[in-house]
């Protein structure tokens, strides 16, 4: 009875994707409710659109490192003209890719809104050739695809003339020493905030730059409040000085499982965030393998386009949100609304699990073909399909003694013929919500 009970409290461990999470107020009903779509959805695009495009350099980084100056760089202003930007084609591309949720800047470190701000006239409204508000109609499309709708903000205002930082050194301040000119910028940040929430509601705050300031300098309370009156079901992401609802590792993620409730990786499609002229795509494949991997994680995939100036999207990123697309309509039961697969030493790769978790999806990398293994797994399986193939396979498990109770090694022989262009995907439904050993062989 106590053995049954360890394997079962152990079996549950290995269950849920996280067994300790960070994140404030995470065990309220409220907030898991809230989160429901975000942890079902798995994709979503992130769109770094701004003037950096114009030479195709560092989003505002150029400037703080000195790649170029200040002055330069804000003459790319008057080479943004979105003479092509079609929000339908992207919403449609995004849709196409599988993506429940698309992540657009309207404001990067470098102070220039990409919509029609009232606070100041640095906008591509006013500034730019463009003339126009790239949110707006962006969200509109996405909306009528019921595509979640995300507003990236960055709390740094390199250019704001009372942000205490980076421009004009000699005007640089100390908070304590002018408190009121750091409540001017307070007010002016958290105005274009209010701004953001009445006109665009957005579903979900992206936040950067949280880390030049604390909390209590942000007031980041304040800022999570202002947005949540206004919309209470808004998801808000971590960058929030511990006020966010969800955890964003960037680029890549620690190689054991992180210990998050709700996560998200975002992620460039070359190397760089904003559109540049960098070849370093990475290929269908890579992108799959990294989503899989985050998916099995219990994580999503934030995955980065960078736009052109006139609002054109370069072809080899469009052929990557392809491909991922066609992959998730083949394969897209084993991503979408599942749950993070088994720990690792299971099986040597990446899984996923049904909601009741009586559905266990292998991932097989590169091709695999030949004989898989599990192990561990004290379910008896009911059915092994090829996801997308419908081939049926036969399990084989060896070294299963009657009256012990370590499970015998599950191997599946896997065909040439079945394998996937990427990333073949193994169903296997098993008789009961899945059920895992952690003893150590013999006796327990
Ligand atoms: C970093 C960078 C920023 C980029 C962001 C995307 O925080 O400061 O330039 O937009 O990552 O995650």
């Amino acid at each position: 009875m106590k053995k049954n009970l360890s394997i079962a409290l152990l079996s549950s461990i290995a269950l849920l994707p996280f067994a300790a999470f960070s994140q404030n107020n995470a065990n309220t009903q409220e907030i898991k409710d809230k989160m429901q779509w975000f942890a079902d959805a798995k994709l979503g695009i992130f769109i770094h659109a701004g003037i950096y495009s114009v030479n195709g350099i560092d989003e505002s980084w150029s400037f703080h490192n000195k790649k170029i100056s200040y002055t330069d760089y804000m003459k790319q202003l008057k080479g943004f003209t979105l003479k092509n930007y079609d929000p339908a084609f992207w919403a449609d591309l995004i849709q196409e890719s599988g993506a429940k949720y698309a992540v657009i800047t309207t404001k990067h470190h470098d102070g220039v809104a990409m919509y029609d701000t009232k606070l100041n006239d640095l906008s591509i409204v006013q500034k730019t050739p463009a003339k126009r508000d790239m949110v707006k109609p962006f969200f509109e499309q996405l909306r009528k695809r019921g595509i979640k709708c995300g507003a990236y903000f960055s709390l740094i205002d390199w250019s704001d003339n009372n942000y205490p930082g980076f421009l004009n050194d000699s005007s640089k301040y100390q908070l304590a020493n002018d408190y009121d000119r750091w409540n001017r910028f307070r007010s002016f940040f958290q105005g274009q905030i209010k701004e953001i929430s009445t006109r665009f509601n957005p579903d979900l705050w992206w936040f950067d730059g949280d880390w030049e300031h604390s909390a209590e300098e942000w007031e980041a309370k304040k800022v999570r409040d202002l947005i949540l009156s206004h919309n209470p079901k808004a998801i808000i992401n971590g960058r929030l000085q511990g006020n966010g609802d969800y955890e964003t590792p960037e680029q890549n993620f620690p190689v054991t499982r992180p210990n998050y409730k709700w996560w998200e990786l975002c992620m460039t499609t070359n190397d760089n965030w904003g559109f540049h002229y960098d070849n370093n795509w990475k290929t269908p494949y890579e992108v799959i393998s990294i989503f899989v991997d985050v998916v099995s994680n219990g994580g999503n995939l934030l995955l980065d386009m960078g736009p052109k100036e006139d609002g054109t999207i370069p072809p080899e990123q469009i052929n990557v949100l392809k491909e991922l697309g066609a992959w998730n309509k083949k394969n897209g039961e084993a991503i979408f609304n599942t749950i993070g697969g088994l720990q690792q030493g299971h099986f040597y790769g990446p899984s996923t699990l049904s909601k009741d978790s009586a559905t266990l999806y292998l991932f097989l990398h590169g091709k695999q073909s030949g004989p898989i293994m599990i192990k561990g797994l004290n379910n008896k399986i009911q059915e092994i399909t090829v996801l997308g193939n419908g081939t049926r396979l036969q399990p084989k498990v060896v070294g299963k003694i009657s009256w012990s109770p370590v499970p015998g090694l599950v191997y599946i022989d896997v065909p040439d013929s079945v394998a996937d262009k990427y990333i073949t995907v193994l169903k296997i439904k098993l008789d009961k919500a899945v059920s895992l050993y952690k003893g150590n062989g013999g006796l327990n």
